[in-house]
């Protein structure tokens, strides 16, 4: 079943850099990409949509997200708007309820997060382990994760819970634990923090993943400067995560390696925290994708077009410069080479935006713009 996708106004494939054409036309060939070019010498195909000179570019790569938990925190929310600042403890709130969850509520609240991402036009996202903090909530967590993407992170290492002294915590984590979830697992994270987990432990917690198998990823400086950043790039990780607070060293580490920078503008806006300098970033030569970092803590929004918009307003990336990060960026943040760019062989995994271009997401913001979404050749928004 091959579909034509016609009269594409501008066709940004994020191929080779941005890729853009004007008055194209894309083959959706079942799952995948079958052809991209112009009109004029499009191929037949068995089916045509007519998008109405609307922009398209690929379903965006949300790289970072916890989606396996249960309750929400709006209170803390009102409180910390209020004047309180954030800290890595009101984990803990999600911990409790998410413990107390069956099967059947946890997998519900991931239903309804991945329907609400794709809305956002996401086809493709991480999703964490991280507010279980015992063997079987760990293990259910991600066996669940695993139901809906293949993109599965144990963050076991997100805090230490209240009920297990420290030592034998980081004991049952890079153990136990790893065990149990390492066959629904796909990457390792830590959350490398004051009040989380200190360089030592990431190390060691991280190169047990590695042992087991698990690519590792880091949530780094994101509230206070520190070894995270040096650590995923000491240990190859595949992305060091927030990267808010960076000192030139760390910039210089990140930029002489493979390790993707991957900022969650969403998370600053919603702890009210100063933004990440994505210009300084780029300008020093650091590969940088953008994430929702969806979770019911600092960051409870599946909208990648919003992120986008921050990006551009408080980041300083140019709109070209944040929609690359959405999507092709964040494919290599997953080490995924299928997704994320608009070329023959790829996922057929697109988003047509109720816009003539893409610097409209972030020039409108908050203005739903998603207009269709297509995932493996299927519209399903
Ligand atoms: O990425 N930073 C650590 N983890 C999450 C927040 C978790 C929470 O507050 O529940 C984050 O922001
Ligand atoms: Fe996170």
């Amino acid at each position: 079943m091959t579909t034509l996708l016609t009269n594409i106004g501008l066709l940004a494939t994020q191929d080779a850099g941005i890729g853009e054409l004007t008055d194209a036309v894309v083959v959706l060939d079942g799952d995948r990409i079958g052809w991209v070019g112009p009109a004029s010498s499009a191929p037949a195909a068995d089916d045509a949509v007519d998008v109405g000179g609307r922009a398209v570019i690929p379903g965006f790569v949300d790289s970072h997200a916890h989606l396996v938990f249960s309750g929400d925190r709006a209170t803390e929310f009102a409180a910390r708007m209020s004047g309180q600042p954030y800290a890595a403890g009101g984990i803990r709130t999600t911990v409790a309820a998410t413990r107390a969850a069956s099967d059947e509520v946890l997998r519900a609240n991931v239903a309804r997060l991945a329907t609400e991402m794709l809305q956002a036009g996401i086809t493709t996202f991480e999703c964490k382990s991280g507010y279980g903090l015992d063997v079987p909530t760990e293990e259910r967590a991600l066996r669940i994760a695993s139901e809906f993407t293949p993109e599965t992170t144990y963050l076991g290492a997100h805090v230490v819970p209240a009920d297990t002294p420290r030592d034998a915590y980081i004991d049952l984590v890079c153990g136990e634990m790893l065990a149990a979830v390492t066959p629904h697992s796909k990457y390792v994270d830590v959350f490398c923090e004051q009040g989380a987990f200190d360089g030592d432990e990431t190390r060691q917690i991280l190169n047990a993943g590695i042992e087991a198998g698990l690519i590792p990823r880091v949530h780094a400086n994101q509230l206070s400067e520190g070894p995270g950043v040096q650590l995923a790039v000491e240990l190859g990780a595949a992305s060091a995560d927030h990267c808010t607070l960076l000192s030139d060293t760390d910039i210089d580490a990140l930029a002489g390696s493979s390790t993707v920078a991957t900022l969650l503008p969403l998370a600053e806006f919603s702890t009210r925290a100063v933004y990440p300098d994505a210009r300084r970033m780029i300008d020093a030569g650091v590969t940088v994708a953008l994430a929702t970092d969806c979770n019911p803590g600092s960051a409870y929004s599946t909208s990648m077009p919003l992120a986008i918009a921050l990006a551009v307003r408080d980041l300083r990336m140019t709109p070209t410069e944040a929609v690359y990060a959405a999507t092709a960026t964040g494919a290599q943040a997953l080490r995924r080479d299928d997704v994320g760019v608009i070329a023959v062989g790829k996922r057929a995994n697109l988003v047509v935006l109720d816009a003539q271009s893409y610097i409209h997401l972030a020039y409108r913001p908050g203005v739903p713009l998603i207009s269709q979404v297509w995932q493996n050749g299927r519209r399903v928004v």
